[in-house]
């Protein structure tokens, strides 16, 4: 099959009859650690990853949008700027760009219109990031076509705005910041405290992979709901702004005035955030076994305080970690319930994970795991036609 920018290319052609005038892409992410402290103003080290949305357009004189996926053939959506109407009832994937042209509608941008076929080798539903791959690679489209220079953080920015308010997910701004300032061979130490990012170089002699579970993730939004509300309560009851000012002694000593659940929440997350931090050392000064050590207590920690694994999860993270012992880590990836665990491994070991996954998986839970072999890479960008 051709490659993901000639389809886009293609089906711009069969769509609306003539030639684009651009492609754009933009990038899922994986997440090394730091899970669920992102809308806590804690620390997240994701990379973006190859497997991208890639967007050809064509600029319109009027305010009208025209978008067509290939992953839904023969749905043409249509909407005008400004005119996105209310949160949806049940979404459609149009309304990831729905929502993203409404933040900048009540941020006062005003761009012109687009015809879009948008293609995507973004798994879908894998806990991977669809959906700000495709928020930001409209995103930076837009920005493009009508020379608005927003810098790829706003667009970040932006698409987390259209999430929360348009499409209706609480999300934090991990997803779509590491989509659009992703960088090669590289991790992102994103502080959303205040945005600021560093990239962190991943050694060479480590392979990214990335197993699916094929669980399908059942409760996601309101589990992950839920499981803000209850770090926003433990802040509120310290009158913090957020679980990023709560410091775990201090958590300690209040251990009788919360209920056993909040604590244990707020746990995760408070040291999760120096896990995180931690390993951006480690992974920066090639201390794999370090890396190894907090990349386990990450995946015990979601597992037993922060409850978001389920036991498939559980199990490839076990039969990874019988694998590589120090020589690598594995845990969990992404907001939970199902989805994909990351295993970053000595590359003399890539090929005994797959065999342990390919061996053992299957037999013990009767799905089949999908195994992605990754590499970092950089954010959204404007492709050379
Ligand atoms: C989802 C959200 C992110 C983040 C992760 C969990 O991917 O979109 O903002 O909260 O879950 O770390």
């Amino acid at each position: 099959m051709s490659n993901p920018a000639q389809r886009a290319n293609k089906l711009f052609v069969k769509t609306f009859g003539t030639l684009a005038d651009a492609l754009y892409a933009a990038p899922g992410r994986v997440n090394l650690i730091g899970e669920h402290t992102d809308y806590n103003d804690g620390f997240v080290l994701p990379a973006a990853i190859n497997f991208h949305t890639i967007i050809a357009i064509k600029r319109r004189e009027d305010n009208k949008f025209r978008a067509v996926s290939d992953a839904f053939p023969g749905e043409m959506k249509e909407w005008i700027f400004a005119e996105e109407g209310d949160t949806p009832e049940s979404l459609e994937w149009v309304d990831y760009l729905k929502g993203f042209s409404a933040a900048m509608a009540v941020s006062g941008l005003a761009p012109k219109g687009l015809d879009l076929a948008i293609v995507s080798n973004v798994p879908l539903g894998a806990g991977l990031s669809s959906s700000a791959a495709l928020e930001v690679a409209f995103g930076t489209a837009v920005n493009d076509a009508s020379q608005i220079k927003l810098s790829p953080l706003a667009i970040a920015q932006l698409a987390q705005r259209g999430e929360n308010q348009y499409v209706g997910c609480a999300c934090g701004i991990m997803d779509q910041m590491i989509s659009a300032l992703g960088k090669q061979d590289h991790a992102l130490l994103i502080d959303c405290l205040d945005l600021d990012s560093e990239a962190v170089s991943i050694p060479d002699n480590l392979s990214l992979i990335i197993i699916n579970s094929n669980v399908k993730r059942g409760l996601v939004e309101s589990e992950y709901n839920l499981r803000r509300q209850q770090c926003e309560q433990v802040a509120q009851h310290f009158h913090l702004d957020s679980l990023r000012h709560l410091e775990l002694t201090t958590l300690d000593a209040a251990v009788n005035e919360l209920s056993d659940v909040c604590y244990r929440r707020a746990k995760h997350v408070i040291t999760e955030n120096r896990r995180t931090q931690n390993a951006a050392w480690a992974l920066e000064s090639g201390n794999i076994s370090q890396l190894s050590t907090l990349m386990a207590e990450s995946h015990i920690s979601m597992r037993d305080d922060f409850e978001i694994t389920v036991p498939e999860i559980d199990f490839l993270v076990e039969i990874i970690s019988k694998v590589i012992g120090e020589k690598g880590g594995v845990r969990m990836t992404g907001g939970g319930f199902g989805g994909c665990v990351v295993a970053l491994v000595d590359h003399e070991l890539t090929d005994a994970v797959v065999a342990a996954v390919e061996n053992r998986y299957f037999e013990k839970t009767g799905i089949e795991a999908a195994i992605y072999l990754c590499s970092a890479s950089d954010g959204a960008k404007r492709l050379d036609q």
